[in-house]
């Protein structure tokens, strides 16, 4: 698939979704829509009604990141809601292989989010139920933190399995994603990149958003997990 970048609106103006939506929509690939619920993260954000709406409205696909408690219970709902793709944290989930597999059913694809300290190799085994893998790069919950560097080995060991298993598995990175680390997660073997202060915080987002992705795709050209390497 190649380089894919998801501005995050957590970043932009929550009076104007539809306006900040239409700003990156000529260089992005997907929005990325974080829903905080205050329980599974101490942060609130949007919820059913305006993933909805933004549905209709939006040029490009949602990118739905669930950091709510019980997703196995509202993943499928922001499916339902138009979401192009639904990503729900495992920590949070009982079941998530049932849950993947309910979002694909939905014809949505199916992520699965991982927080900072949950290590990936448990996991190795339901990676082909999943189209995406979220690997965050800050504890989730606020924009605008620090990249998390200690990270990296997990993205490297998460492109292993890809590779090793020959899955079709997309790689997202988010929280701290910026022209200054997004070359460090693209050498690590992501290929999906949210950034919300990157892009949202310069004058021409556009600009940024095209910035972001030829950083990426130099990088990846040469990396030691790409095809043509
Ligand atoms: C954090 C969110 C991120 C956040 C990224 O919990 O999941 O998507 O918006 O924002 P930046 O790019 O500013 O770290
Ligand atoms: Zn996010």
């Amino acid at each position: 698939m190649g380089v894919q970048i998801s501005p995050s609106i957590l970043a932009a103006d929550y009076a104007d979704l539809a306006g900040e939506v239409a700003r990156i929509a000529p260089a992005a690939d997907w929005v990325h829509v974080d829903v905080m619920d205050g329980h599974f993260v101490p942060n609130l954000t949007i919820g059913l009604p305006v993933v909805e709406r933004l549905a209709t409205v939006s040029a490009l696909p949602l990118d739905c990141h669930l950091m709510v408690a019980d997703a196995d219970r509202w993943a499928p709902r922001y499916a339902e809601a138009g979401a192009g793709s639904v990503t729900f944290h495992v920590e949070a989930a009982g079941a998530p292989v049932r849950l993947a597999r309910e979002l694909r059913a939905l014809g949505c694809r199916a992520g699965m989010a991982l927080k900072p300290a949950t290590p990936v190799d448990p996991y190795a085994e339901l990676l082909d139920e999943l189209d995406m893998l979220l690997l965050m790069t800050v504890e989730p919950g606020f924009g605008g933190q620090r990249f998390l560097d200690l990270v990296l080995p997990k993205v490297r060991r998460a492109r292993e399995l890809v590779k090793d298993r020959d899955l079709d598995l997309w790689l997202q990175v988010d929280g701290g994603v910026s022209a200054e680390t997004i070359e460090r997660c693209a050498d690590a073997g992501a290929d999906v990149f949210v950034a919300g202060s990157a892009v949202y915080g310069a004058h021409d987002v556009e600009a940024a958003v095209r910035g972001l992705r030829a950083q990426a795709t130099a990088v990846t050209e040469h990396a030691w997990w790409s095809p043509h390497h």
